[in-house]
């Protein structure tokens, strides 16, 4: 029976995860959940909730415990789900908010409020990873923590041999919503991908049952903006949002489809222009998500429980826990993840950070090589972006101001070195607490 140490416990992605571990308790049995968290607050709010939802699902003879401290949270764990996010949502509405006050894209892990978090998500993950060298060295890391590309390398680059998996959940939730908008079934696909994180394309979706690649008629579909997005995941405009930019995106590029995230790069005007400068997504998950998760809590305190746990989990957990037990049962899963080339896109720098489709076993990943060379202009859009990444992660490790401001000036989303320069001081004055000095 597995020990699952959830880093970053207090998120409201923490119930889902959970969820998705106790409907799949065959494939992988539990002795034990551990949340870690440094905010003692949130993490006993989830505790509560999972220690509700145990008793609940008829689990009680799970432990379930809440520590602030990384030797009680790691030692002898098995695996370790980690979803930090360093600074919290009031840091996400700086990293936001801080380019939209200079007309660029304010986005949490696209643009400068990507590169902004990264500096300070590296930190912490690097914690992380050194803690589990420390307590747990045999243990899996399963990696969420934003923004991944950067993150990965900086793990790269400190800790090679770390037994870490670094996923998104976003090319699942792309073939997701286009086979529940156009009647397909997402489990016959085996898609191929390529891209670095948060920008990639998809240039075939086999279908299994089907017998054919529908990645044509699916861009076909979109082009005619066929959609019907309002049936899907009621009440989520960022999905409507997220679909109609994929729309976009092949209407002008009808040879692959896209990761919606490219929407940060190839039309950051159109971006800006419908974002709120004042109220951004940051805002949107506090008021929502954040405040019905310490609602829950505090009901669950007081012994209201009645209809508690009503809410919609998503697909994010159920990915979590396929790859855990691709691991312990050998079980060969195939996933987009984030590794380093190394030649699986043949044309691109072998130390790039990309996310390809990889299969997953007992010793590990296995990611695949495309073969065939990628075109121009993916190429070119790639080679920039892992430039940008990578002077972004070497300003880090070295304390390069020079650095940070190459990487903050080659960001596609950035229009000139003057913008560049003063958002990156921006960043530096809010950051001062979370980031190296420069
Ligand atoms: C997707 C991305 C994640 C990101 C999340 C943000 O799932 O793959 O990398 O963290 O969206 O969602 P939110 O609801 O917090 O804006
Ligand atoms: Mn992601």
């Amino acid at each position: 029976k597995q020990i699952i140490t959830i880093a970053g416990g207090g998120s409201t992605y923490t119930p889902g995860i959970i969820q998705a571990v106790l409907n799949n308790s065959e494939r992988l049995p539990l002795s034990e959940i551990r949340l870690y968290d440094i905010d003692a607050q949130r993490n006993e709010d989830m505790y509560l909730i999972i220690q509700y939802m145990l008793e609940k699902e008829g689990f009680s003879d799970v432990v379930i415990s809440s520590t602030e401290d990384p030797e009680v949270a790691f030692t002898g764990c098995d695996f370790i789900f980690s979803q930090i996010r360093v600074g919290g949502l009031k840091m996400r509405e700086k990293d936001e908010k801080i380019p939209l006050s200079h007309g660029l894209v304010g986005q949490e892990t696209c643009g400068l409020g990507g590169f902004a978090y990264g500096m300070r998500s590296m930190s912490g993950l690097l914690e992380i990873v050194g803690y589990v060298q420390k307590y747990a060295p045999e243990a899996w890391i399963l990696n969420y923590t934003n923004p991944e590309s950067i993150v990965s390398e900086a793990v790269r680059r400190r800790y090679p041999k770390a037994k870490m998996i670094n996923a998104c959940d976003m090319t699942i939730s792309i073939e997701e919503t286009i086979a529940i908008n156009y009647g397909y079934d997402r489990k016959n696909w085996i898609p191929t991908y390529y891209g670095l994180n948060h920008f990639g394309w998809y240039t075939a979706i086999y279908d299994k049952k089907l017998k054919r690649d529908v990645m044509p008629e699916i861009i076909e579909k979109l082009n005619g903006q066929e959609m019907q997005v309002a049936d899907f995941n009621a009440g989520d405009q960022t999905w409507q949002e997220a679909f109609s930019m994929m729309s976009v995106i092949t209407k002008n590029f009808p040879q692959n489809i896209p990761n919606n995230y490219l929407e940060y790069y190839l039309y950051p005007d159109m971006v800006i222009e419908h974002s709120d400068k004042n109220y951004t997504r940051a805002n949107m998950v506090m008021e929502g998500r954040e405040k019905n998760t310490k609602e829950m809590a505090k009901k669950i305190r007081n012994g209201v429980t009645k209809d508690v746990l009503n809410f919609n989990f998503g697909e994010h957990g159920q990915y979590i826990v396929d790859m855990a037990t691709s691991l312990l049962n050998d079980e060969r899963r195939r996933f987009m993840l984030i590794v380093p080339n190394q030649g699986a896109i043949p044309n691109l720098r072998p130390d790039a950070v990309v996310e390809v489709p990889a299969y997953v076993g007992a010793t590990g990943v296995e990611p695949i090589s495309l073969r065939e060379p990628i075109c121009d202009f993916h190429k070119g859009m790639m080679e920039a972006q892992v430039a940008a990444e990578k002077l972004l992660v070497d300003a880090y490790f070295e304390g390069s101001y020079q650095k940070a401001l190459q990487a903050f000036t080659l960001n596609q989303t950035v229009p000139n070195a003057r913008v560049a320069k003063k958002v990156l001081d921006e960043m530096i004055e809010a950051n001062k607490e979370y980031w190296p000095e420069l």
